[in-house]
């Protein structure tokens, strides 16, 4: 039998009856508030996906046997809801999400769900949050998708109940006072993600390992930590972000922008794949050359020091683009092409200023999914 979907015309709606005052915008910090309510979709294996609502915004209540504490059994997603000049709200590529929450659950042996169904209800719920939505640009809606195994056992198996919620929080741009380029160490004694594991998933599991590499590279000034893989030191990605280069090839002088294959162990950001997407559009035609490659730490510091070395920036949802200033390697530190106090390259800011477009919906594109 087909198991019931969520089905949006089925929503339930519980107001609160305690709005929350709003923060004010130039006091938002990423992930610190939240709005009056969340939405809540529960699943069994015997009856699907059951009711959807949207509640009040409320502690969560759990067994302390319930298998996601035991076992890990979380994944998540991130994207944003934006303002755009009439007030309309838009989300930015919402099926990207969708797509990859559904191979991240079923990964570990959680439900999925029809992609459709739950950007809908998201919509929806992001018209009841609509007051916390700022309607400045640069600031959003930051919403998190979540799933949890939430059966009670400490058996190991596939979860017999999960639960699925989003809450949302409102957010400035990652750098209040304009880009500040980030200072990044290569981590050498761990690894984020191998071959046949499951660094391409968004799963919680691969966050908390990271946190004590990121701590050990702020204690030695750095903001971030860069992830090596392997012998040959492959760049994969920066703290929780895909990383882009831009470098002019040895021999025949052509500028790449390039970043690291969907291998397995790099994540597929949405943010990754819209710079990908908009180079091949837009700076292909002025020669740039633009792939999706392994490139060995080695050949970045080479490039360096051959003033080869353009630019380097990560991508997330979080921040769009982060420019870096520089990578310390093996006692060195590799500059990454920014000039004297410049805090942007170029290609970081027209990517940034190319999305941010699509995103608030000053350029009409197909990405940005009008609720
Ligand atoms: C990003 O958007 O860069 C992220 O990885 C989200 C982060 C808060 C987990």
């Amino acid at each position: 039998p087909v198991l019931p979907g969520a089905d949006p015309s089925k929503l339930v709606i519980t107001t609160t009856t305690t709005p929350k005052e709003l923060t004010p915008n130039n006091e938002l910090v990423f992930g610190k508030t939240f709005t009056d309510h969340m939405l809540s979709i529960e699943w069994t294996a015997s009856d699907g996906w059951l009711t959807p609502r949207i509640i009040p915004y409320q502690n969560l209540s759990l067994d302390p046997a319930t298998c996601v504490f035991h076992y890990a059994f979380e994944c998540f997603e991130g994207m944003k809801a934006y303002k755009d000049k009439n007030g309309k709200i838009r989300l930015f590529r919402p099926s990207k999400n969708m797509q990859r929450l559904n191979k991240s659950s079923s990964r570990i042996a959680l439900p999925t769900i029809d992609g459709d169904a739950f950007t809908k209800l998201i919509a929806e719920f992001t018209k009841i949050e609509s007051r916390f939505i700022p309607n400045e640009k640069g600031y959003s809606l930051y919403l998190r998708p979540t799933m949890i195994g939430t059966q009670r056992t400490i058996g190991v198996g596939p979860p017999g109940s999960a639960l699925l919620y989003v809450i949302a929080s409102p957010v400035g741009p990652y750098y209040p006072t304009g880009f500040k380029a980030v200072s990044l160490e290569a981590t050498d004694y761990a690894v984020r993600a191998w071959p046949g594991g499951v660094g391409d998933k968004k799963l919680g599991a691969n966050y908390a390992p990271c946190i004590v590499p990121q701590q050990e590279a702020a204690s030695r000034g750095f903001q971030q930590n860069l992830w090596l893989f392997g012998e040959e030191e492959y760049v994969t990605e920066v703290g929780t972000m895909n990383l882009f280069m831009a470098i002019k090839n040895k021999e025949t002088g052509q500028k790449e922008l390039l970043t690291a294959p969907l291998d397995g162990t790099i994540l597929e950001g949405v943010t990754r794949d819209s710079v990908l997407s908009l180079a091949r559009e837009r700076l292909v035609p002025e020669g740039w050359a633009v792939s999706e490659r392994k490139v060995r730490m080695s050949e970045l510091a080479e490039a360096s020091a051959e003033g080869r070395l353009i630019e380097v920036f990560g991508s997330g949802t979080a921040a769009i683009v982060s420019p870096v200033r520089n990578i310390s390697y093996k006692g060195q530190l590799v500059d990454c092409g920014l000039q004297g106090h410049e805090e942007a390259g170029d290609i970081a800011l027209r990517m940034k200023n190319w999305i941010e477009g699509i995103q608030y919906g000053e350029e009409e594109h197909e990405w940005s999914y009008v609720v």
